[in-house]
């Protein structure tokens, strides 16, 4: 496994792997890895020739009032979690490397982001999908893994690889979860163990939701919502509800009334435990 730090150093390896018909999986991630990226890297062995992972904390997705001062970081750690996984290349700029002075432009996915997380997060996902944009032109890859814990980031991505034609495949992989249930995310480890308990709370919800929808037959999404946000009321006294939707997985828009709906649906969720914000969501196929 090889450490890249320079842009056209990645360049020129992928310029060779494509020039020479291997395919090449990436999976971008922010560090501080868990078994969700492990499963994004095993996905990303299975379909590709060569794999590639991206380590860099992307500033431009934070908030001013955000964590990324405080965002776990443990280079060693993610070095022996991408060797035992096979990665063959890891990216690791330095930020002047991805945002030279004078940096100056910005992709941004209209409409879809100013919903769910965009709503609350201004600007996060003109972050992503700008960082997102760059690191797939200097690592050229056929397929872009992401996880569908990130529901909104997944569509955002997805969109912008259509709408800018992009040569490459998005996969999106399952949410991996902890014995709990609890969904797999670097910020966790801000969470103690009785926090993450109580923070399954959130899954459990998600999950009865979804039991109203396809086994009980409730087409009114309000009502739903409301079960939902009773059932962690009642069930945890610390979880703080920020917002909940059901939407569909295309432009995330809102489904009043899943009567006349076909297609899949998402039931996503943000929530405050004592200062850690966590998100959750379930995908289903209706009808
Ligand atoms: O999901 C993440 O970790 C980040 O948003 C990503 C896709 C690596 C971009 O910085």
């Amino acid at each position: 496994m090889k450490i890249i730090k320079e842009i056209d150093a990645l360049q020129s390896i992928a310029d060779y792997y494509r020039a020479t018909f291997k395919t090449i999986g990436f999976v971008p991630t922010m560090g501080f890895l868990h078994d969700g990226h492990v499963s994004l890297i095993l996905n990303a062995r299975k379909d590709s020739d060569i794999v590639v992972v991206s380590i860099f904390v992307n500033p431009t997705q934070f908030g001013p009032n955000e964590d990324f001062e405080k965002y776990p970081r443990d280079f060693l750690r993610d070095f022996h979690i991408c060797k035992s996984s096979g990665v063959d290349y890891v990216f690791l700029p330095e930020r002047n490397t991805v945002y030279p002075e004078n940096f100056l432009t910005e992709v941004k996915v209209k409409s879809i982001t100013d919903r769910l997380e965009g709503k609350f997060r201004p600007g996060h996902f003109t972050g992503v999908a700008t960082i997102v944009n760059k690191l797939v032109n200097i690592v050229k890859p056929h397929y872009l893994y992401v996880g569908q814990k990130d529901a909104q980031q997944a569509v955002v991505l997805r969109k912008m690889a259509e709408d800018l034609n992009l040569d490459l495949k998005v996969k999106v992989c399952e949410t991996m979860r902890e014995e709990t249930k609890l969904a797999m995310s670097s910020r966790n480890s801000y969470l103690t163990k009785e926090e993450k308990s109580e923070a399954s709370v959130l899954y459990e919800a998600l999950t009865e939701g979804k039991k109203m929808i396809n086994d009980y037959k409730v087409t009114d999404a309000n009502a739903v919502m409301k079960f939902i946000e009773n059932f962690i009321k009642r069930k945890s006294k610390n979880l703080i509800l920020q917002y909940l939707a059901i939407t569909d997985n295309y432009l995330m828009q809102e489904i009043e009334d899943l009567k006349n709906y076909e297609g899949e649906v998402v039931i996503s969720l943000a929530a405050y435990l004592g200062k850690t914000r966590l998100i959750d969501n379930i995908i289903f196929s209706y009808k």
